[in-house]
């Protein structure tokens, strides 16, 4: 087969780390996939910009709404972030142009994550998100694929790292918040604009991706409780240890009897806890099923690396040639969804 033709919009952290791995593993890849994936193409503002990786022989564009619409590209992948601008734009025209998208971009997907479930429907494209919850960790196919046959109860976890690197290091090194975070930006796990980490934000995108995923309703980010963890001082965090127990950031999921609750709020957690172990830049994510039972997954929740490890599943997928309902809605709710949009058209 003709090799699967990737456009990557973004060449951040993630970005560089994606044409990396590529690099090292393609070939390896394509002989397991039976198809390879090529990066042909990439957008960023700066071509001249170092990162560290070989964009030579690669189409440039500086727009990626162009990038989205170039013939040359099966497979849009957007590692821009943000929950509108040149991000929703590239992959709205992706998907309207019949491109699969891979996007690490849990902003966007808490926002429009069903309106582009319901594009995707309509174009017969994949909307592949792995990497936009938990970073490394495979939570999005482990919710869809393996527990598929469980109803979920409760999901829960540590799914910001930069939150989670500024508490351990607060806590064993006595370090300053600000200096925390200071150094969190410099390892490249931090967003952008920090305060969505910091302030809780970034982590109830994720809850209700999640949500969405374990209790196959739609994607809810206005129903999330936020309290982020600037108010947490040192003091705190000895005042817990004392009483036995560690201070996390917290993201969680149940039904109640008057439906799903989801919050996000620095919680006590009893030190012996598997939780309570899970340390800096790591993401936990909890899961009670009826029939499994409950597990928890553990593995680093944000860089480069670990998120392009996510990032290139999703494209592997594609490679496969496989297409998954792409939100834990119910496929004939979604499909409703999608023909309601279709008569606005
Ligand atoms: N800023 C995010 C974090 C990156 O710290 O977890 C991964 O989504």
């Amino acid at each position: 087969a003709n090799a699967l033709r990737l456009g990557v919009a973004g060449l951040g952290t993630v970005g560089a780390s994606v044409i990396r791995l590529l690099s090292q593993h393609g070939d390896a890849l394509a002989r397991k996939n039976g198809r390879a994936a090529k990066v042909v193409a990439v957008s960023a503002r700066d071509p001249n910009r170092d990162r560290g990786v070989d964009v030579s022989g690669l189409t440039w564009f500086t727009d990626p709404v162009a990038l989205a619409n170039s013939d040359e590209i099966d497979v849009f992948v957007e590692l821009i972030g943000g929950d509108s601008g040149p991000a929703e734009d590239s992959v709205r025209a992706a998907l309207s142009a019949g491109k699969h998208v891979v996007t690490a971009n849990k902003a966007l997907l808490a926002k429009h994550g069903v309106e582009l479930a319901a594009l995707a429907e309509l174009n017969r494209v994949s909307l592949n998100y792995e990497a936009a919850v938990a970073g490394g960790i495979p939570i999005v196919k482990t919710l869809r694929e393996s527990l598929s046959g469980n109803a979920v109860n409760r999901i829960y976890g540590i799914m910001n790292g930069t939150c989670n690197y500024i508490l351990t290091r607060m806590e064993r090194d006595g370090i300053s918040f600000e200096d925390c975070l200071a150094d969190a930006q410099r390892l490249g796990y931090a967003e952008a604009d920090p305060s969505f980490d910091i302030e809780g934000n970034d982590t109830a995108h994720k809850l209700a991706i999640l949500t969405s995923l374990a209790f196959g309703t739609k994607i809810s980010a206005d129903d999330v409780y936020l309290e982020g963890i600037t108010s947490i001082t040192t003091a705190d965090i000895q005042a817990a240890d004392e009483l036995g127990y560690r201070i996390k950031l917290l993201g969680v999921a149940q039904r109640t009897d008057t439906g799903i609750e989801q919050r996000v709020h620095p919680t006590m957690v009893p030190k012996h806890s598997a939780i309570a172990q899970v340390d800096g830049v790591l993401n936990a994510v909890a899961v009670d099923g009826d029939f499994v039972g409950s597990l928890v997954l553990v593995g680093p929740g944000a860089g480069g690396d670990a998120t392009a490890s996510s990032v290139v599943s999703d494209i592997a997928d594609l490679a496969r040639g496989c297409r998954t309902n792409v939100l834990g809605m119910p496929a004939d709710e979604l499909a409703d969804y999608t023909r309601a949009q279709m008569r606005r058209h």
